[in-house]
């Protein structure tokens, strides 16, 4: 005879006796475009030798000075930086002379450069193009402005050129919602954006030309688009208001 509890648990409907699996997401999770895990190839293998040209290891050196030594590692992120703009991105070569450099363990440094979308792990082209679509870019307009890249350059977002001058991804806010929609070439922003500017820039650029950098609108950096609204008048100066007595 079974005892009362277990005969009332071999009598429950089904479902009871199953376990209870609660569900901690309902949205659908957002996978990255990037591929976080190395696989080598003929162009990315720890075969490729990679070493600091004299100029930037004596950068290096200096970067590193900034830290304690039992730090060193503190020096990770700027490294990563100086090989990234040496190399052209960061290969698997690259990241284990820094650890190399550092004195680290190499999954210390692909744990950072896995971690930051700074850090290339694929070859780019000449000219990497970082197109902001976040909400503020996306409201003036970024979505005209990746399209016209694409058209332009015949390519898609996380695509390079055949030609490897361009490659184009989309980045989140770039931090100049102000001069939105925001395109960033390299290290230069192209900001207040209109489908006819960004061909003019893509333009210059195929012809090796320099584009002149910042607002296309012809504002002065982040200056309200419709001109001033306060401060309009000339300063009081000192004194201001204060009772002549005084
Ligand atoms: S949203 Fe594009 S720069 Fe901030």
């Amino acid at each position: 005879m079974l005892p009362i509890f277990a005969r009332r648990l071999a009598l429950a409907p089904r479902p009871l006796l199953l376990p209870h699996r609660a569900l901690f997401s309902t949205s659908r999770l957002a996978a990255s475009d990037k591929l976080f895990l190395h696989r080598d190839t003929p162009d990315n293998n720890e075969t490729l030798p990679f070493e600091f040209t004299a100029e930037n290891l004596a950068r290096a050196r200096e970067i590193m000075k900034k830290y304690p030594p039992q730090y060193k590692k503190a020096a990770t992120l700027p490294l990563l930086d100086l090989a990234q703009r040496q190399n052209g991105w960061t290969s698997i070569s690259t990241m284990n002379y820094i650890a190399n450099l550092l004195d680290v363990p190499p999954m210390r440094v692909y744990e950072v450069a896995t971690f930051y979308t700074m850090y290339n792990r694929e070859p780019v082209g000449k000219y990497f193009l970082q197109l902001c679509t976040t909400t503020p870019c996306q409201l003036c307009g970024s979505d005209q402005i990746l399209d016209t890249i694409k058209q332009n350059l015949g390519i898609n977002v996380g695509e390079t050129t055949k030609d490897k001058l361009f490659t184009l991804v989309e980045v989140e806010c770039a931090g100049a919602c102000v001069n939105a929609p925001v395109l960033a070439v390299n290290d230069d922003y192209f900001e207040d954006l209109t489908s006819e500017a960004t061909i003019k820039i893509l333009e210059e650029l195929k012809k090796g030309g320099s584009p002149k950098p910042g607002p296309v609108s012809g504002r002065q950096n982040c200056e309200p688009a419709g001109g001033l609204t306060s401060l309009t008048g000339t300063p009081p100066g000192p004194g201001f208001r204060i009772r002549a007595d005084l």
